[in-house]
């Protein structure tokens, strides 16, 4: 028979998530919400059917995955707290909260935390999980349900704050990277309809020699593209005079102080 899953809060991630499992998993699938907002949030026809208002909805689920933001936690895991079967599994994805946050409300349940990012929705995100008071046969299945989102990758808690600030986030540091070289192919002559995906394929393909020649350095895999007096030292040296690798170090730091900010919202707890 298959398992009862219920997403509270049908915001981005939640749509990136579920639509995946919609199309892969064998699982009964509801999205708990508590407005319509969800409907600004690209959630198609097909999708919307396993949308409901009904607290009742986490009765009897298999396992309650958490998609609100960090501040609506706890009024959340308190809101449902009396509809919930002590049986069913608690996965998190919610940013900076930890576990031991969740547990002081929800004490007997089994609890995972996990961090997905956006391209949940086409399984090529990479994913952070840990696991608190979970046997193995159920650990195998909250596993299997994260590999249809990506490559997954099992992790003490405590870096999932680096691991949100760095690669759940990171999907956007990727698409601002992708404007700047569009913006500079524009200014080069490549026509807009050529422009984003030539640069889409370029960092993927690179991306991808990166993970297949993982016994060479980055410097090395720099170095296979650099001829002297060529064009791509001419940027690495604009880039080096820039100071970009310190701008990029400043923005991911900034990214993971937040991530250790945001489990420290205001709660009862
Ligand atoms: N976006 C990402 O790429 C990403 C990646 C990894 C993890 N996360 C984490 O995922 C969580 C959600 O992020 P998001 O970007 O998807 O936010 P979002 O788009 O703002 O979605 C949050 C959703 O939660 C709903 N909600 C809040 N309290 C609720 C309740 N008690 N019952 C039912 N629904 C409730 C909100 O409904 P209303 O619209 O009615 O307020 C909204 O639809 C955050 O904790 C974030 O840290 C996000």
């Amino acid at each position: 028979m298959s398992k009862k899953i219920v997403v509270v809060g049908p915001g981005n991630i939640a749509h990136a998530i579920v639509s995946r499992w919609l199309q892969v998993a064998d699982a009964e699938i509801y999205v708990l919400a508590r407005s319509k907002t969800y409907l600004t949030k690209g959630w198609r026809p097909r999708e919307q059917q396993a949308v409901t208002f009904d607290q009742n909805a986490v009765t009897n689920a298999d396992m309650v995955m958490l998609a609100v933001k960090p501040k609506d936690m706890f009024t959340t895991l308190e809101q449902m707290k009396p509809q919930l079967s002590s049986a069913s599994i608690i996965l998190s994805v919610a940013a900076g909260i930890t576990i031991s946050q969740i547990r002081q409300i929800l004490p007997n349940q089994r609890i995972v935390r996990t961090m997905p990012n956006i391209c949940s929705e086409i399984g090529t995100s990479v994913t952070g999980i840990s696991f608190d008071n979970v046997a193995d046969e159920d650990k195998s299945w909250i596993l299997s349900l994260m590999n249809l989102l990506g490559h997954v990758v099992e992790m003490p808690e405590h870096l999932l704050n680096p691991m949100t600030a760095l690669y759940g986030s990171g999907p956007a540091y990727v698409y601002v990277f992708l404007q700047a070289i569009i913006r500079a192919a524009e200014d080069l002559g490549i026509p807009p309809e050529h422009s984003r995906e030539l640069a889409s394929y370029m960092v993927l393909g690179a991306s991808q020699k990166a993970l297949i020649d993982n016994d060479k350095s980055l410097d090395q895999l720099i170095d296979q593209v650099v001829s002297p007096g060529g064009t791509t030292e001419a940027m690495l040296r604009v880039l080096d005079q820039l100071g970009w690798q310190d701008i990029m170090h400043q923005a991911l730091k900034a990214a993971g102080e937040k991530a250790s900010q945001l489990g420290a919202v205001p709660s009862r707890i």
